[in-house]
Parts: structure tokens; sequence; C-alpha cells
């Protein structure tokens, strides 16, 4: 099997409806020009799942000229409209369904989607964050089972896996923690996420080991506490770099988070993880 470098871009939370036109262009030009090998977009393609919305992010989508998978993020379900949200939650996906939780299969690489996005949480309300059910758990790992031994697997994911945050312990990411402990027991090479539109890379202690977790920036203006930014990851052999391009040219470092906050809300209380970078909106974005 051959194992040369794989080079790919990671963008996430485009949101159509509060999108950052100058980030998108820049974004789509950078993939014209330098052509990776494909585009991981892990969620949250609109801001309320509008029709208008979901037209012109997959009109976006479309013309990237680069195979490209896209996960489902939790602004991407329809929200005023109920019954589809219950019955028929992918419907707004059409032009772009082949794309939607599709499998990459590069040269001895795979890129695994893993659901977190439900239609509804029994367990709390609101259903913004994320759940790994038994049943997306077992796809993954089926899809994940179905590859030669060696091949390099990364899962993308919208939601990151932690399940509490650090801060009090309050539930984030439902079954996350035994998520991740068995995508470390099948030595899974990093978990690519959104929905923080801050970008990270950090490791997880699981019971089984080790687990690398990646997380995007947003391309939107809903800026948690970094400017836009997409991030590219370069893979040679078992080696993974994670570069968090932008336009502000923000050095990477600076660009990413020590820990994984609850949502994309700019930081408001002492003790929330921010950037080095520091730059924190005076005023919550809108969610409209
Ligand atoms: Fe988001
Ligand atoms: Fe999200």
């Amino acid at each position: 099997m051959r194992r040369g470098t794989i080079r790919l871009f990671h963008l996430s939370d485009i949101h159509f409806g509060l999108e950052d036109g100058r980030a998108l262009d820049w974004a789509r030009q950078c993939i014209a020009n330098e052509r990776p090998h494909a585009a991981i977009i892990t969620g949250d393609l609109t801001m309320r799942a509008r029709h208008h919305e979901f037209r012109a992010a997959c009109d976006w989508i479309k013309a990237l000229d680069v195979p490209v998978t896209v996960e489902v993020g939790n602004h991407d379900i329809p929200y005023f409209n109920l019954y589809e949200r219950f019955f028929d939650p992918y419907k707004r996906f059409k032009a772009i369904e082949r794309m939607v939780e599709s499998q990459l299969d590069l040269p001895g690489l795979a890129v695994v989607p893993l659901r977190t996005t439900t239609r509804a949480q029994y367990q709390r309300f609101p259903w913004s964050n994320g759940w790994v059910t038994e049943k997306a758990l077992a796809e993954c790992l089926a899809a994940i089972d179905r590859h030669p031994v060696g091949t390099r697997i990364l899962v993308a994911a919208h939601h990151p896996l932690t399940e509490r945050r650090e801060r009090d312990g309050k539930l984030l990411t439902i079954n996350g923690t035994r998520t991740m402990e068995v995508l470390a027991k099948c030595r899974v090479m990093a978990v690519l996420s959104g929905h923080i539109h801050d970008p990270f890379d950090l490791v997880a202690e699981t019971a089984a080991g080790p687990l690398r977790m990646i997380g995007a920036g947003t391309l939107s203006r809903r800026i948690r506490s970094t400017p836009p930014s997409f991030n590219e990851i370069v893979i040679d052999g078992d080696d993974l770099r994670v570069e968090a391009r932008n336009l502000a040219h923000v050095a990477t470092p600076d660009m990413q988070i020590d820990q994984v906050p609850e949502n994309a809300l700019p930081p408001r209380l002492p003790g929330e993880p921010v950037a080095p970078i520091g730059t924190v909106p005076p005023v919550d974005p809108p969610v409209h």
C-alpha cells in the first residue's frame, strides 16, 4: 500500500447566513490554486438551515474542484420546520447529497465520517451539543474495519468528542468518552471536528491510549477568539502536521486554544479557553 504525503484542507462552520465572503473567497482560491488531495468540511454550513442559506452553501461547495466530504452540524437540520426536522432532516442537502457523510479513500489513508448531530436529545434541551449514538458509533467502526490493516484513518465529526467541560464538568458530547476510547483502540490517527469556531490540536488521554483531536476554526463572521481560518493538514507517513491558515497572518500556535470549550460563543467568564491572540469580539455574534 502506498503511504505517500497527503495534503488535506479541513474547513468548518462556513455558516451561510452569516458567512465571511472575503474568507470564503480566499479559502476557495487556496483550494483552486493548491489543489489539496481533498477538503473536509466538518459541518455548520448554514445559520438556521434556511433554504436560501443551503442554496448558497451548496453552490459554494459544489464549485470546489477536489474531493469533498461534508459532515452535518447542529445548524444544518431544519430549525423552524419540525416535521422536516424529524422525518426528513437531510432533505435540504439534496444538491450535495453524495458528499454528505461520505467516506474519502486516498492512497493509504481514509477519512471516515462519525455523526454527532441528532434531531432530538431526550437527555437535555437545547440540542446543539453532540451525541454519538450507538448506531452512529457502530457505523463508524464498521467503516474503519472495512479498510486493510495499516490504512491511516481520520475520523470527521461536527462536534468535538470531549464529554465534559473541564471547568465544571458540564455535559458536552454524550457518549464522547467511550467513543474516544474506542477510536484510540482502533489507532485512529486523529478526529477532525468543528463547532467551536477556534482551532485546536490536542491529545486526549483515554483508557485505551492517546487520541489526537483537531478542530478547525470558522470561515464565518461568527468569531469566538480567532480570525477566520481553516486547517491545512499534511500527513507524511505516520506524521501529521496542522497549520491554522488565516488571512490575518497569525501564527498557528497563537490561533489554537488549549482546551475544548462548550461552543462557539466568545468567552465571557474567567477561565474559559481563549486563543493566545486574544481577539474576543466585544459583543456576541448574532445567531441569525
Ligand atoms: Fe458553528
Ligand atoms: Fe455547531
